[in-house]
């Protein structure tokens, strides 16, 4: 098969803002307890981080990690998580149903951050709690003043504030499993008047309403419209959540993930124009894609964890071949949607639905979707173009009319480089691509790095760590994408 990608030098999405390669650590499974942190670990630093999962999670470029949850959040009281660890309370946690004993909270998790290079973006609780502790929890972060909560901080033992700049106001507040689910009415007026006090606290902060918890949800659609109606002014950012899978083991069918992932993407900044039309405001929102993800192969197996554990391994999808290609070719949606997606996260990080993994006491691994999230991290900062495609297209279960091939690029700020990452979601078929990238002379493809196999079911495991790697390909000749692969091309300008 054949297909033609024209990328012209005119074609601007947006400048990519490079925290849509964020990720996410929630206290849940073994993320925080047996991933990130492990005082008893060979590798642990002096704060007990460990330095095997560290240097990890730096080879991926995160540069914000959405904390502490998740579920999590909303049953969660900040303040157990402060000062003395001997005096820190051991706590039923009841989203996960799991034993939290708070050895970790944001006075260690702002440091793993720093030593990590990245930033928090960090969420408060509007289950359980709403604006007073929200609004205290800004000052303890934020605040240079000589008070309470900023004073309890120094006690603490840290002078400097913490000065986190972006703040997700709950989380999928409007799902009966979460703690203190709410109407959407409820939830607007909450929203808005939690994120009024954060914002005298801190006016420099960022506020991420939460929209619905996904596009399946019966409220979706009505949910975003009543928190923008009653919160537009005091927020920046609305939040989409989405999970794909292939529970019915059809992979020409799971293939069609991406165009899924863009309409719901594409149905939310329609709500949100309408939203501001209505309003006849001056101000955009912005779209957070602060959970996304392949989560699907633990389901069954969770059902059988025993209650009241600390750190159970729980989220644990094990991921292959054919997850990462639909990993990669998410990341390809987010960036031709870069001119409203600002934020992203992949959920998550570490152990829970992550690409990397840890043996408690033992060693780390890299999970198949740890490489297209790398090199779409890595390489896809600058500017996004637009590439048009020209080439056939399938149906196939629920996945109706869907392009084979999907392509965007980014040209590199110093325009030195052109990335461009592509999909071939055929299975059974190469697609020899025809590529133009217009208004760019003097470019020559000097990588050509693809995520392909024969076993789409093939995954790594402690055992088996490098079973499925990115696969080197020739930059000579024409460019062909292997049936059912994720690629990514490398042009440099010539000297
Ligand atoms: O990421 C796992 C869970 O998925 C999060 O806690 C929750 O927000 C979502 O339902």
């Amino acid at each position: 098969m054949k297909a033609k990608v024209t990328i012209g030098r005119d074609k601007v999405i947006s400048k990519v803002d490079n925290r849509i390669y964020s990720s996410f650590i929630e206290h849940l499974g073994r993320a925080v307890y047996g991933g990130i942190y492990e005082p008893e670990h060979e590798t642990a630093d002096d704060m007990g981080f460990r330095q095997d999962v560290m240097e990890l999670v730096k080879e991926l470029k995160v540069p914000m990690v959405r904390y502490p949850g998740g579920n999590f959040v909303s049953g969660y009281n900040w303040e157990d998580g402060t000062g003395d660890k001997s005096k820190r309370p051991r706590k039923l946690e009841l989203a996960w149903n799991s034993i939290e004993t708070n050895e970790v909270g944001i006075d260690e998790f702002q440091e793993w951050s720093k030593r990590a290079s990245s930033d928090i973006m960090m969420a408060v609780n509007l289950g359980t709690r709403g604006a007073d502790d929200a609004r205290n929890l800004v000052e303890y972060c934020n605040s240079k003043t000589d008070t309470y909560y900023a004073d309890m901080r120094r006690k603490n033992g840290f002078e400097e504030p913490f000065g986190i700049k972006l703040w997700c106001l709950g989380n999928e507040m409007d799902g009966d499993w979460q703690i203190g689910t709410k109407r959407a009415h409820e939830y607007a007026r909450l929203a808005c008047e939690t994120g009024k006090l954060m914002k005298m606290v801190d006016p420099s902060i960022e506020l991420v309403a939460c929209g619905s918890s996904s596009p399946l949800m019966d409220s979706f659609g009505k949910w975003e419209e009543t928190v923008l109606r009653e919160a537009y002014d005091h927020v920046d950012y609305l939040s989409l959540h989405s999970y794909y899978g292939n529970p019915d083991d059809n992979s020409q069918e799971y293939m069609g993930s991406a165009v899924v992932m863009d309409r719901f993407i594409k149905d939310v900044i329609a709500i949100c124009d309408k939203v501001k039309a209505e309003k006849k405001s001056e101000k955009s929102i912005m779209l957070s894609f602060d959970e996304w993800n392949v989560w699907f192969h633990s389901h069954e197996q969770d059902k059988k964890q025993e209650p009241w554990q600390v750190a159970p391994p729980l989220l644990e999808d094990m991921y292959n071949l054919e997850d990462a290609i639909v990993v990669g070719d998410l990341m390809i949606t987010l960036l031709k949607n870069s001119d409203r997606v600002k934020v992203a996260c992949l959920a998550q990080l570490v152990n829970v639905i992550a690409p990397i993994m840890t043996v408690t006491g033992g060693g780390v691994w890299k999970q198949t979707i740890f490489y297209p999230f790398k090199y779409t991290s890595l390489n896809g900062r600058g500017t996004a173009l637009k590439a048009e495609i020209d080439c056939e297209r399938f149906t196939e279960g629920k996945a109706v009319d869907i392009p084979v091939v999907d392509a965007v690029a980014v040209v590199s700020d110093d325009e030195t480089e052109i990335s461009v990452f592509a999909v071939n979601r055929k299975l059974d078929e190469a697609a020899e691509i025809g590529l133009n990238l217009e208004g760019f002379d003097g470019y020559e493809l000097t990588e050509h790095i693809s995520m392909e196999g024969e076993d789409l079911k093939a995954g790594n495991s402690i055992d088996e760590p490098e079973k499925v790697v990115p696969v080197n390909k020739s930059v000579d000749g024409s460019i062909v994408l292997a049936g059912g692969s994720w690629n990514y091309l490398k042009f440099k300008k010539l000297a």
